[in-house]
């Protein structure tokens, strides 16, 4: 009955790890996959995470169904730290929230819904993108529209070209943002450039989703959030958005599941009929999202200390990423000289498009065990002081003998 099922491609990011973990290099470095790795190549637990988890087991809350909507506390407190306590929107009650398996999971809900309740046939991407994004719209039954966002060089932004990518999109069209280091290329908008594209997307009534999977990687929590909250602000822009969050980076809870769907609307009333139809789009997707890392989120962020000390994690791990950058830049500087790769120290979060071609990647996996994206994406996380010269003279080896 099932022959005629074909077969699916594997994913890029997912097959080149079966790929790592088959290869006998002794020196192999994986440098492909979305995760944090400190200085001994261990995704690590947080303090904070680990403190709740200890008080989790001492008190034992069960495993009942949490609301389709998730836990209240959390939705409030997610909410509070992508707009702040005091933003206008929060205090007027014109967001709803809605806890959702991870960012990918808000992405599709937020889809959905643009799709059933909006009549929203199309959405307006970057290009390079995340790849899932595409799979996820589509899957969402929206047309995909891409906008061309690096320069030629393909390590800086072509502000000009995502400005373009907007003005030929249709009212009622959605568009998808980066809120901040943006997946796969780490290249972002300046203060003034988010200014003039949010100014854009209001003029042309376009349904802005702010794909938001890194807070506090870029320049701290409060300055990443600050393009959506200005936006949801209102005039001169429209204020209405959804914007789709993951703890996944910022908590070291991938597999967790934790992310979540935040609406704004003009009245609390609007914001009510929405937050019906998310959950009623939830309810028929996975029923109710997973109780253990919204806990954990929930009670870091409820808590003073727990969260000062979340915090200072996290600075500390925005800060050592800044830091393998400027040492893979200045390594690269004496191992190959007149190479330039000056963009990757400017770029931000966890991941840089390198500028290394397609046919040098390969050459790298082959040759030297080090694993890249195709694109020449690079997951910095995945540097350490003990494999970085072990990258960089490989990547010199392979640019410098011109093959
Ligand atoms: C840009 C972007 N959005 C969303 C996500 C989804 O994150 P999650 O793992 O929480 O589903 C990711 C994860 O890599 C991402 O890079």
């Amino acid at each position: 009955m099932f022959e005629t099922v074909t077969l699916c491609p594997p994913d890029a990011v997912f097959g080149l790890t079966e790929e790592f973990k088959r290869d006998p290099n002794p020196d192999k470095v994986n440098l492909t996959v979305g995760v944090y790795c400190d200085e001994q190549g261990r995704v690590p637990i947080m303090r904070s995470v680990q403190q709740v988890e200890q008080r989790m087991l001492d008190e034992q809350q069960g495993h009942s169904y949490l609301p389709i909507d998730g836990l209240p506390g959390y939705d409030r407190l997610v909410a509070e730290l992508i707009l702040g306590p005091d933003h206008p929107v929060i205090q007027q009650q014109r967001f709803a929230t809605v806890q959702t398996p991870g960012g990918t999971g808000a992405l599709r809900i937020a889809g959905e819904f643009l799709k059933r309740q909006c009549d929203v046939s199309r959405i307006w991407i970057s290009n390079p993108t995340w790849s899932n994004h595409l799979q996820i719209f589509r899957a969402a039954g929206l047309e995909l529209q891409t906008y061309d966002y690096l320069d030629e060089r393909g390590t800086g932004l072509d502000f000009a070209s995502v400005c373009r990518g907007v003005d030929a999109a249709q009212p009622g069209d959605a568009v998808l943002v980066h809120t901040v280091c943006h997946n796969p290329t780490g290249v972002d908008l300046d203060a003034e450039q988010w200014v003039e594209l949010l100014q854009r997307i209001s003029d042309k009534r376009l349904y802005p989703i702010f794909d938001f999977a890194y807070q506090g990687f870029g320049a701290g929590l409060e300055a990443d959030a600050e393009p959506i909250r200005r936006f949801v602000n209102g005039a001169p822009f429209q204020g209405e958005a959804l914007i789709c969050n993951s703890f996944s980076k910022n908590f070291n809870l991938y597999g967790e599941r934790v992310g979540g769907l935040t609406v704004t609307a003009s009245t609390s009333e609007t914001v009510q009929a929405m937050l019906s139809q998310l959950k009623s789009i939830v309810r028929t997707t996975y029923s109710n999202p997973p109780r253990h890392g919204g806990a954990i989120v929930e009670q870091v962020l409820a808590d003073d200390s727990l969260r000062a000390d979340w915090e200072r994690e996290l600075d500390g791990i925005r800060e050592r990423i800044q830091s393998l950058r400027d040492a893979f830049v200045d390594r690269m500087a004496e191992v190959l000289p007149g190479t330039d790769f000056d963009h990757i120290r400017r770029q931000r979060g966890m991941f840089s498009y390198s500028g290394i071609s397609a046919d040098h990647v390969e050459r790298l996996k082959r040759e030297y065990g080090v694993y890249l994206l195709g694109s020449g994406r690079i997951n910095i996380a995945g540097l350490n002081r003990e494999n970085l010269d072990y990258v960089c003279t490989s990547i010199a080896a392979v640019l410098g003998d011109g093959g």
